[in-house]
Formats: C-alpha cells, sequence, structure tokens
C-alpha cells in the first residue's frame, strides 16, 4: 500500500527512519553480530560483494571498516566474483549484501567462495531467502518490504549495519578503545533523526534543482574517500529512475580524462563528507569544475565553506564521517525522483529493470 504516496519509491525514502529504527533494533538484540565480528577479525582476508546498490554498500563497509579498525577489506562487484574466489582461501571470510537474497550473481560469488572452503556471512533484508540459507551466518537488515524496484531504504538500512559492524571490529582489533565504540554506536542510534533532519533541510533545494536538470543528458557525481560509494549511489539512481547518464568516480580522477566533456552548465554533483581534510581537497576539485563553466552543486554539511563555491548547495546535518552514507543519499534519491516523475516517467516500474534479478 501507497499509504498517499503518489508511488512506492517516495514512500520508501519517507520511511528511512522508521526502517533504520527497526534495523538498530534487531542489531542491539542480535547475539550472532558478536560471533560474525569474531569471525572476521580473525580471518586472512576479508571479501565483501554485492551488485548494483549493494555492492556500493559493500564498497562503503570496506572503506569504514580500513579507516576504523585497519583491517584490509576486499570490495568486488559480485559478477566479477571469479578472478576473487581464485585467490580465496579457508582461512577467509566473504561477505554477501543482497536485498532480496536472490540475486544470482551474488548467489555465485557465495557459491565459489565455499567452494574454496571459506566462510559466509550473508546480510539480506529477507528472512530465509536463498543466499540466508547458503550462509554459515545470515545476518538481516529490517527496511520491510522494498516495492520500488530502485532500492533506498535497503541502501540506509545495509550501511548502518556493516558500518555498526566495522565499529565492533574496530573494538576487537584494539584500534578503538570502549569509550570511543559507544560514542561511535550511540551517533549511529541517531542515524534515524539524522535522516529525517537531512530529508526536511533538503528537499525544496532538492526539487528547484531537479526542474533544472530536466532537458540534461550527462553528468557527474564526484567525491573522496568515504563519499565515493555515495556517489556512485547516486548517480545510480539517476540513471535507473530519470535516465540522466551519470558517472561517479573519484574527484582526484578528474584532471586524468574525464574533465574532458565539462563544458558550461555540465552538471557535476559533489558529495563532500563531514571532514575538514576532504572539505579542503574537494575544494580544489571544485575550482577545477568552476574554471571550465562546470555547474556545481554541493551535498554538504552546514557550515562548510565549500559552499559559498558551489552554484547551488544542499545542505544536510553535520556529523561524524561515518555517517555519510545516512546524510547524504536521501537529497540525491530524491532528486533522481522528482526529476523522473517532472519527466512524466514512473520511478517504480524503469525500463528494462527487474526488482530481483536472478540471471547472471
Ligand atoms: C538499484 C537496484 C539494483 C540492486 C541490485 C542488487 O537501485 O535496485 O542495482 O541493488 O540488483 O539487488 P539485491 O540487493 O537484491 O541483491
Amino acid at each position: 500500500e501507497k499509504e498517499g504516496y503518489p508511488f512506492f519509491m517516495i514512500k520508501e525514502i519517507y520511511e528511512q527512519p522508521r526502517a533504520l529504527r527497526s534495523t538498530i533494533h534487531g542489531l542491539v538484540n542480535d547475539v550472532i553480530i558478536d560471533e560474525a565480528v569474531k569471525l572476521l577479525a580473525d580471518a586472512d582476508k576479508v571479501f565483501i560483494t554485492g551488485a548494483g546498490t549493494s555492492y556500493h554498500a559493500s564498497e562503503y563497509f570496506a572503506l569504514t571498516t580500513m579507516k576504523l579498525s585497519g583491517k584490509p577489506v576486499i570490495p568486488f562487484i559480485a559478477s566479477e566474483y571469479e578472478v576473487y574466489a581464485e585467490v580465496a582461501g579457508s582461512s577467509d571470510i566473504l561477505i554477501a549484501v543482497s536485498q532480496s537474497g536472490e540475486t544470482m550473481d551474488t548467489m555465485k560469488a557465495v557459491r565459489a567462495f565455499k567452494a574454496k572452503g571459506c566462510r559466509i556471512i550473508s546480510l539480506t533484508n529477507i528472512v530465509d531467502s536463498a543466499i540466508a540459507r547458503e550462509s554459515d551466518i545470515a545476518l538481516y537488515t529490517r527496511a520491510g518490504p522494498e516495492i520500488g524496484v530502485a532500492a533506498t531504504k535497503t541502501f540506509l538500512t545495509q550501511t548502518l549495519f556493516l558500518s555498526w559492524i566495522s565499529i565492533l571490529l574496530a573494538s576487537e582489533t584494539g584500534r578503538l578503545n570502549s569509550n570511543e565504540v559507544a560514542k561511535l554506536l550511540e551517533e549511529l542510534r541517531n542515524a534515524p533523526r539524522y535522516v529525517e533532519e537531512s530529508v526536511s533541510m533538503s528537499s525544496e533545494t532538492v526539487k528547484k534543482l531537479a526542474e533544472k536538470l530536466v532537458p540534461v543528458k550527462s553528468m557527474y557525481y564526484l567525491s573522496r574517500d568515504i563519499g565515493l560509494p555515495v556517489a556512485r549511489e547516486g548517480a545510480l539512481k539517476i540513471k535507473e529512475i530519470a535516465y540522466i547518464h551519470a558517472e561517479a568516480y573519484p574527484a582526484g580522477e578528474s584532471k586524468h580524462g574525464p574533465i574532458a566533456l565539462v563544458e558550461p552548465s555540465f552538471p557535476v554533483v559533489f558529495t563532500v563528507p563531514s571532514d575538514r581534510k576532504l572539505e579542503k581537497l574537494l575544494l580544489g576539485n571544485i575550482e577545477e569544475m568552476k574554471a571550465r563553466g562546470g555547474f556545481v552543486i554541493s551535498v554538504a554539511p552546514q557550515g562548510f565553506n565549500l559552499n559559498e563555491r558551489a552554484d547551488i548547495v544542499i545542505e544536510v546535518p553535520r556529523t561524524h564521517w561515518i555517517l555519510t552514507s545516512l546524510t547524504h543519499t536521501p537529497p540525491l534519491q530524491l532528486l533522481a525522483y522528482y526529476v523522473a516523475t517532472m519527466k512524466g516517467l514512473d520511478p517504480d516500474k524503469p525500463r528494462n529493470l527487474a526488482k530481483t534479478v536472478t540471471v547472471e
């Protein structure tokens, strides 16, 4: 039921705080999490995989874990599993991330890693899904059913869940002390409120911006570090729902080729995490785009200086950087949604796509 919303996608975007609350409730009460963290801490190599949005959540986990715990994590796109399975062994772990728990590419990766003797931890949104059944430890986001084809609330619940694990892992590896762990977990518990704030702070600006993007054919989404998977997610949403060609890549790569496309009014969205060092680096990249006449849109925490350099500023709450996916993704989802509906498209039924992809 759409509960008065015109489309499932917008209902599910607005439902995100509720989905996060129930995921947090599950996390706090699930003893199996500790078992998963121990397995990860003891593992030789940790791999994480998924397709589409679930891959973006996987990349997010790899970054948070490396930043917090110092443990290397290898993220890969599920359909590319063969090369990675080749180097996996029996003291390694694969984390398989899938909303549906049915995606064939992800399932194939799970089976290939199992054949090498790896243990499998899955994170799905559907209890007893095929991938959950094939894994040694089955973890669940509790986003509730997601009807819209585009993943929205499941991405936020996946990244919250995985960030929680990163923090516990950093405690296990001794990189964070118990005070730091408690502080970070508390920040994650505040996620539902930050998401509400993000939506209420950004939605009017996003609607106005969407009108400008209706005629656009192509755009870039740039970021660095923890902001990069979020930029990738923004680009995927606008491609699949609003049919605008969008490319996401690390901002530092601009000068190695992509900047050739930037001409006056070419839109470039910058995802700026709550991190002063990244702000400074991204400011340099924003200047490069401005110098070529690019139309710069920044999604950045309140009070960041680079907002003055952008043509359009989408402000989001200022938090610890670990919450970047939670604060910065909602405006990017809304942007794709509004451009799509302004073009008269049905965001719940994008062409050529199915909710669950059970073919290779
Ligand atoms: C993007 C989207 C797809 C899925 C991908 C994986 O909005 O919906 O890219 O994320 O097909 O699906 P799951 O997570 O069910 O394995």
